[in-house]
């Protein structure tokens, strides 16, 4: 096990596989700027799975027990579930997840579940179709989502996840009817803070619905207490309804950073390893792998990088508000 200058220790790796989306979520990849003539990552330049399972393996010797794939849309990825396979027979591994918009979904549902994923998580940002076509910017269908959303449960991948990034003025009226929709059904919403990630969406402090409002307006109608983390460093503060309906996570990245216990590096679909998703830089680990660099070699690079890791940007926010150079979500993943 290695930890960072902070005593933090490295449990979860966050792989994006790739950084196209057939999405334009204005608060992640806005059209202005991820337009029909941006360049996305040449194909020769992402990492084939071979390179991902090999880097994989080193990060589970050196105390990865989590992955989590995503994008971009990761689904976008041909032959998705063959990484996954891969993934699944590293030892150390217990847990390997998704992030997905769940567009794909339905299709793919049953060939991951097959290939050894564990379970997913569905971004859905509104249930009204006004709403989310204006969120995501190309007028996906909500029910589309929907019946994603019931393939992943009913071959079980489960428990699902369903994130909801609240945005004031846009969709933070659709907070209860959420709630309200998935209430019952054993899948867990988590409303997130509008984060100032990357450097495209114009983040703005007052787009911010906090956490706590998000909670009162939910708890009002139905009683919420709140639960402990379900392991340590969880980023959802966890919540279940008082009358046994289940739980809704609430992630306050803006107003209560949770860096404390960050134990997760990013690794972008090009073979940067990125210590904090407000990263301004990666650390190449491409080139190694492409020039011949032995597994002890490479090893020693991820202990050096992790060794001196103090990044603790959420917090710095609050205390500096930094106006540092960073990455975009959709390449490094959420
Ligand atoms: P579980 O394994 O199910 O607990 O998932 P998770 O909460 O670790 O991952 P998920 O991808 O669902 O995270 C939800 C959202 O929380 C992300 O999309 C980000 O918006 C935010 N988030 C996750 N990790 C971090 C982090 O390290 N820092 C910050 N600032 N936000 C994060
Ligand atoms: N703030 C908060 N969450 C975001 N996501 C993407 N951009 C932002 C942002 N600026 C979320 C997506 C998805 C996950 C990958 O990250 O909605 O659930
Ligand atoms: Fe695509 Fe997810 Fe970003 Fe939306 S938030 S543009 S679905 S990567
Ligand atoms: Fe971890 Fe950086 Fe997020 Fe803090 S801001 S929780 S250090 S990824």
């Amino acid at each position: 096990m290695i930890l960072d200058r902070l005593g933090r220790p490295i449990r979860d790796l966050r792989i994006s596989v790739t950084d196209r989306c057939n999405f334009r979520c204005t608060y992640c990849m806005p059209k202005e700027v991820f337009g029909s003539d941006y360049i996305f990552l040449p194909r020769a330049e992402l990492l084939s799975f071979e390179e991902i399972a090999r880097l994989a393996r080193l990060f589970a010797v050196h105390g990865v027990q989590k992955i989590r794939l995503t994008g971009g849309e990761p689904l976008l990825r041909r032959d998705l579930e063959h990484l996954v396979a891969m993934l699944r027979a590293i030892d150390g591994i217990h847990d390997i997840a998704l992030t997905t918009n769940g567009s794909l979904l339905a299709r793919k549902a049953q060939s991951l579940k097959d290939a050894g994923l564990d379970r997913v998580t569905v971004s859905l940002d509104s249930l009204d179709d006004t709403t989310f076509g204006a969120m995501n910017d190309v007028s996906f269908p909500v029910q589309r989502v929907l019946d994603g959303i019931a393939a992943a449960a009913a071959v079980g991948l489960s428990p699902v996840k369903i994130n909801m990034v609240v945005k004031r003025g846009q969709n933070e009226g659709d907070v209860l009817t959420m709630a309200e929709h998935f209430r019952g059904t054993g899948h867990i919403v988590r409303f997130i803070e509008f984060m100032d990630v990357g450097q495209t969406n114009g983040w703005r402090m007052d787009h911010v619905v906090t956490a706590q409002e998000i909670i009162r307006t939910i708890g009002d109608v139905h009683p919420l207490a709140e639960i402990p983390p379900a392991y340590p460093g969880e980023v959802a503060d966890r919540w279940r309804y008082e009358d046994g309906a289940g739980e809704i996570g609430v992630i306050a990245s803006v107003t209560r950073p949770f860096c404390g216990a960050c134990s997760r590096a990013r690794l972008s679909a090009d073979g940067k390893l990125y210590t904090c998703l407000f990263g301004a830089t990666g650390h190449d680990l491409r080139a190694p792998l492409r020039s011949g660099a032995t597994d002890d070699e490479i090893a020693a690079q991820l202990r050096a990088i992790w060794g001196h890791r103090i990044d603790r940007y959420s917090e710095l926010r609050s205390e500096e508000s930094p106006d540092l150079p960073r990455v975009e979500m959709s390449y490094i993943g959420g």
